[in-house]
């Protein structure tokens, strides 16, 4: 067989290119640092997209993993495996949850959630298939994920998509009421925090309509927390702060401590409609993967490290308040905790490239937002040195 040649083993030469990226690889982490080849330090103010809540390193997740790791990597789930059962009785204690169904990222959760919700309606009606979702969200990258999440760019060149799913306008009551009506309508899927669309909250008002719609028509209401769950926003769910309870809630990215790991949580009457052999998963539930699940559940459920959140999402968000003033091309500073985003009036993508050139990481979310989403375990020292980084490039470039 002919060898390749050396230049196709170049980063760029062995990936199929579904991400713009460049420099030097990753090699190491620790705490809110992070390494490259070359041993440049980078803040990072990305947490591997939402996924180290714990930062790097975290000593309590090593050693979780590490004694699991020992003990056993993979059973089948075929088979009941002891972390699986107490990270599920974690997920249960600290929601309105009573049943888990354990996977390996969000967009698999999702993917479970609108299957279980579909299972349940059709109890009712085989016609009853239909999906709700809304303009700038982002609930994955498979079919049924994609199809649901409402942004066109991600659509294209992937049809025909599956049938069923429609969407409305966010935080639009009218416009949500409109489509609804339309349809028998199996979920209605909501990130109640946007994160990847740009940052964006969802009214009181609107979640309560959803709710009580949902309510009246036997709707399947799925809150996408994958983002904004885990203590991100100062409280374990988002949807503890809104005031509104799914039916159905999908996790992922920080609740394996930077394993794969996702989950969805429902009540009893969503599971009840669900048999064995309707879903399943070999990887999903992995046990270092839960083990891990419970150290970041314990770690992040605990009042005085929500607290610590909340304390310093709203340090970070008076600090990037200051620099709107300053910079006119800061249109707005957005979201909760530390979950917050700053929407420019142009393309942020140089400011971006040179925060990372200067060792700040942070990431876009959709067309002119940038967000902030450190590590949990994030000082104030921190959040001190990436302003100090952020308003040196924007005094550089704006
Ligand atoms: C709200 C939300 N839902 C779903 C997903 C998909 O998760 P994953 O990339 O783990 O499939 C993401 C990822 O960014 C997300 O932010």
């Amino acid at each position: 067989m002919k060898t390749k040649d050396s230049t196709e083993m170049t980063p760029d030469g062995l990936f199929v290119p579904t991400y713009k990226r460049g420099g030097a690889p990753i090699v190491r982490g620790a705490g809110m640092y992070l390494y490259d080849s070359d041993g440049k330090e980078f803040l990072d103010f990305g947490a591997g997209i939402a996924v180290n809540a714990l930062g790097y390193g975290h000593p309590a997740l090593l050693e979780a993993m590490k004694d699991q790791a020992w003990q056993l990597i993979h059973a089948s789930n075929l088979y009941h495996s002891q972390p699986q059962i107490d990270f599920a009785a974690r997920l249960v204690k600290h929601s309105f949850a009573s049943k888990v169904f354990l996977c390996n990222s969000g967009t698999e959760a999702n993917e479970a959630a609108i299957k279980f919700a579909r299972k349940r309606a059709a109890k009712i009606s085989s016609q009853r298939y239909h999906v709700l979702s809304f303009s700038e969200s982002f609930h994955g990258r498979t079919y049924g994920s994609l199809s649901a999440t409402a942004q066109p760019k991600f659509h294209i060149g992937f049809g025909p998509l599956p049938a069923g799913f429609h969407y409305s306008q966010f935080n639009d009551i009218q416009s949500a009421k409109a489509k609804l009506d339309e349809h028998d309508f199996a979920a209605i899927i909501v990130e109640p925090l946007q994160a990847e669309g740009g940052v964006n909250t969802a009214d009181a008002d609107f979640l309560q309509f959803l709710r009580e719609y949902a309510t009246a028509h036997s709707i399947a209401l799925i809150f996408d927390e994958i983002q904004c769950g885990t203590g991100r926003t100062g409280s374990l769910w988002y949807y503890e702060q809104t005031g509104v309870v799914p039916d159905i809630m999908t996790l992922a990215k920080p609740i394996g401590g930077g394993m794969p790991l996702g989950a969805v949580l429902c009540t009893e009457e969503t599971a009840a409609c669900v048999s064995p052999g309707d879903h399943g998963t070999t990887f999903g539930g992995n046990p270092v993967a839960c083990a891990m699940g419970s150290c970041v559940i314990d770690t992040v459920s605990d009042p005085a490290f929500l607290k610590k959140v909340r304390d310093n999402g709203e340090y970070l968000k008076n600090k990037l308040e200051e620099l709107r003033p300053k910079f006119p091309s800061i249109r707005s500073v957005r979201g909760h905790g530390l979950l917050l985003g700053v929407r420019f009036k142009e393309d942020p993508g140089q400011v971006i490239e040179a925060c990372k050139n200067n060792g700040l990481l942070l990431i876009r979310a959709n067309l002119n937002t940038i967000r902030f989403l450190p590590p949990l375990i994030v000082e104030t020292e921190h959040i001190d040195k990436a302003i100090n980084i952020f308003e040196g490039v924007l005094k550089s470039l704006m």
